[in-house]
């Protein structure tokens, strides 16, 4: 990544302000009472206040940052610290993994939002590494995509890191789906079945300084589609959240040890608007790089996604119709590399 070329470029309306907006930042919540140590007591009332702040932050933002979370700092500050050493590599040795039409992992250096191109490089790999193509069950409406982790020859300790980190980073993805359960007035367990496999993913981003931070963005304004992303920032920061009363671009301030929670389309359908998913982007700067990590948390492929029947009634009717997860990820997924324009979920 040299230059900037035309190709990063963000149309006038979507770029960056450069002067960020965080008088009131999304809200960060202590996950405290709901994580259990060897002597901790579990507090009912306690917990009653996590899932309605929980709820609340869905509600009003689709976003909130949570602390005292369960994931163990020490894994944490191992991956990033191997995150840092991958990128390092020549670019030629993270070509050799490279992520393309025909398997969606590995690294990649050319995403593009919105058609318009990301500045960073990337690297997506899977905890649960499934054994399925993640498309449609309908063999005449299938995309075949693959699915399979690659790691790097030269540095073996990725796969290691990763593993286990991706294994704790998903009990608290899979928590927090019971709180929003809870949450929705719905058994802590009602999301469980769409997860028992998955097409979760965790990236590993790198976003290198770049020359002019107010054309470009790392990523450009996107929802997420799957259900919920657990995000890992490091100290410089970038990123900003759509915030839902009256759109302006907030700036999320990265708090030592905390994770950026969001909800994504899943949830929105589900919960059949209750809860948003919200736009969000990510800004660069000139002078430091830097690294983040979202977990996403997505269903099996063949989930069929559509508002839980708890949740609407004659005066509630369903805003969006079923849909296959596995359709709507494999064309997401290929539309980097068909240059289709995707838009989120359509009703
Ligand atoms: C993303 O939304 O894809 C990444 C956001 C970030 O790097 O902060
Ligand atoms: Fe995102």
């Amino acid at each position: 990544m040299g230059e900037v070329d035309l190709a990063f470029f963000q149309d006038p309306d979507h770029r960056p302000k450069l002067s960020i907006t965080e008088a009131e930042g999304i809200p960060l919540i202590n996950l405290s009472p709901i994580i259990s140590t060897p002597n901790s007591i579990s507090d009912p009332i306690a917990i009653e206040g996590v899932v309605r702040e929980i709820g609340n932050a869905c509600r009003d933002w689709g976003f909130f940052q949570v602390i005292n979370h369960g994931v163990s700092l020490d894994k944490l500050l191992k991956i990033e610290a191997v995150a840092r050493k991958f990128f390092a590599l020549p670019l030629e040795e993270k070509r050799k993994i490279m992520r393309d039409e025909k398997n969606i992992l590995g690294y990649y250096d050319s995403e593009r939002t919105k058609n318009v191109r990301d500045w960073k490089e990337l690297f997506d790999f899977t905890v649960k590494e499934p054994t399925f193509v993640p498309s449609s069950p309908d063999p005449e409406d299938r995309e075949v995509i693959e699915w399979y982790n690659q790691w790097p020859a030269y540095l073996p300790e990725l796969r290691v890191v990763c593993e286990e980190y991706g294994r704790e980073v998903e009990q608290l993805a899979l928590k927090l789906m019971g709180l929003i359960a809870l949450s929705l007035g719905l058994p802590e367990d009602r999301f469980t079945s769409y997860f028992k496999e998955q097409t979760s993913f965790i990236r590993l981003n790198h976003y290198p300084p770049c020359p002019s931070p107010e054309l470009t963005l790392g990523v450009g304004r996107h929802k997420d589609g799957g259900a919920l992303t657990v995000l890992a920032q490091d100290d410089v920061g970038g990123l900003e959240v759509k915030r839902k009363k009256d759109g302006e671009w907030i700036w999320v301030k990265p708090t030592p040890n905390a994770y950026v929670i969001n909800v994504g389309d899943s949830i929105q359908v589900w919960s059949n608007e209750r809860y948003h998913s919200v736009e969000h982007r990510a800004m660069v700067n000139s002078e430091k790089e830097r690294f983040s990590m979202p977990f996403f948390l997505n269903p099996a492929h063949y989930t069929i996604i559509k508002p839980l029947e708890e949740l609407t009634n004659e005066e509630n009717p369903a805003k969006y119709k079923p849909y296959s997860w596995g359709k709507f990820f494999a064309h997401r997924q290929l539309s980097n590399y068909k240059k289709l324009n995707v838009e989120n979920i359509q009703i």
